[in-house]
């Protein structure tokens, strides 16, 4: 394994909503088995955006703390990672970057590509780090996972946004080479321009999930990838936590091996904790579960750490990082715990709500009510405009 001249994660930190939504709220509203929800799927609650949050909010409440900590010099370059755009021009990081005051001195865009634009972003920002290792990238990965009321999706739902700096010589986690890659035209889960909930094929999403996970394993060990065994543990895309579990049971299979459930457990079980609390965060959620590693797990100093992106439509990537000594010193566990455990719960009636709130779209100044206790809100839509203020 290459280990990129030591280009990688030299920070990281999440950020999520004001509200959540506890599933046995809402298996008492839809008549559910909680059991469905807690061990089906493998979600405890999601995170429901306030009505002035978003992409861009959260955004800016995962990256301060890693602006505060490292400061702006260095950071010539912003990717946004989102399929959950505010905008079809404007890239959202650009709000970003005006209100964390980076330097004008700087390239900022949006990238996309379902749930995988996140690695996409972080693969580009490592080819920059490697051509120039002064400058540091700034990666933001941003969703708000949003299916009709009612539907199977719902359950699923969920928001969060990792903000990561990619730089040399990094503190927490070295990406290596290879990457095994796959790309699969299917119609598993889209968004038409026009519509502001997702549509997806639940069962057929699941498949065509597996189907990428098995050709981009087939690719990393074509192009000399570690041996499955190397891997202390994998973080999987987790569109709802048990698909990390079917997805390691497919791995093993395609591998020969057994499948164990105490061996698939101690790969994956602590990558799990914050997302069955957050839900889905799209391109998000595959770091989230990097972050909920590395804040849980006793020391995994030089482990290898296997990572499976997938993107609906469909993109997958496979890579391997490994983590650097004295990652714990630079860990954010304290702020990951009360970005959780600050959310107040909702009830069923202004979930439903916040869920069915629209701007309109007549050109006219909508203020928005103050909710949100983050570091930013979404003041106004104005004349088509968004207009933010920072606390
Ligand atoms: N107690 C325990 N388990 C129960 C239960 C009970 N009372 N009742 C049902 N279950 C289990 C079922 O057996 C099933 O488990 P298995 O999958 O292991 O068989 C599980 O709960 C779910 O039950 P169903 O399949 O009947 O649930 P569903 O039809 O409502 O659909 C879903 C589930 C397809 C995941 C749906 O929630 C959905 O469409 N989600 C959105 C799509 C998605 O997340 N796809 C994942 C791959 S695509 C991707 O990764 C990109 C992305 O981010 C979207």
């Amino acid at each position: 394994m290459t280990q990129d001249a030591a280009i990688g994660i030299h920070d990281l930190s999440f950020a999520t909503t004001e509200f959540v939504l506890n599933h046995t709220t809402l298996a008492e509203h839809d008549g559910t088995d909680i059991g469905k929800y807690h061990r089906g799927i493998g979600q405890q609650s999601m995170s429901v955006p306030a009505a002035d949050e978003d992409i861009v909010t959260m955004a800016v409440a995962a990256a301060a703390p890693i602006t505060a900590r490292h400061g702006t010099d260095q950071i010539r370059t912003v990717l946004f990672a989102t399929e959950t755009s505010i905008d079809q021009s404007k890239a959202a990081g650009i709000y970003v970057h005006s209100l964390l005051g980076l330097p004008s001195s700087a390239r900022v865009v949006e990238l996309k590509q379902a749930c995988y634009g996140g690695t996409a972003a972080l693969q580009l920002a490592i080819g920059l780090v490697r051509r120039d290792p002064t400058q540091r990238v700034l990666v933001i990965a941003s969703d708000v996972s949003k299916y009709e009321l009612d539907s199977p999706g719902e359950p699923t739902q969920g928001a969060a946004a990792v903000a990561m700096l990619v730089a040399a010589d990094p503190a927490l986690l070295r990406i290596e080479d290879p990457s095994g890659l796959y790309t699969a035209d299917v119609m598993d889960f889209w968004r038409p321009n026009y519509r502001s909930t997702a549509l997806v094929d639940g069962h057929e999403s699941i498949t065509a999930y597996l189907q990428a996970l098995e050709g981009s394993w087939k690719d990393y060990t074509e192009q000399g990838g570690r041996p499955l065994g190397d891997f202390a543990a994998f973080c999987y895309h987790q569109p709802f936590t048990k698909m990390a579990y079917k997805a390691h049971c497919h791995l093993l299979n395609v591998c020969g091996q057994d499948t164990d459930p105490d061996e698939i457990a101690r790969v994956l079980e602590l990558t799990t904790a914050y997302n069955t609390v957050l839900g889905n965060s799209y391109t998000a959620s595959m770091y989230i579960a990097l972050a909920s590693l590395l804040d849980h797990a006793d020391d995994l100093t030089d482990r290898a750490v296997g990572f499976v992106s997938y993107g609906s439509g469909s993109v997958a990537e496979i890579f391997g990082g490994t983590v650097v000594p004295g990652y714990r010193k630079h860990l954010r566990t304290a702020g990951h715990r009360e970005a959780i455990d600050r959310r107040r719960p909702l009830d069923i009636a202004r979930y439903r709500e916040l869920h069915e709130r629209s701007f309109p779209t007549d050109g006219g100044v909508h203020p928005v009510p103050r909710q949100t206790g983050g570091p930013a809100r979404l003041l106004a839509l104005d004349h088509h405009k968004r207009l933010y203020e920072s606390r």
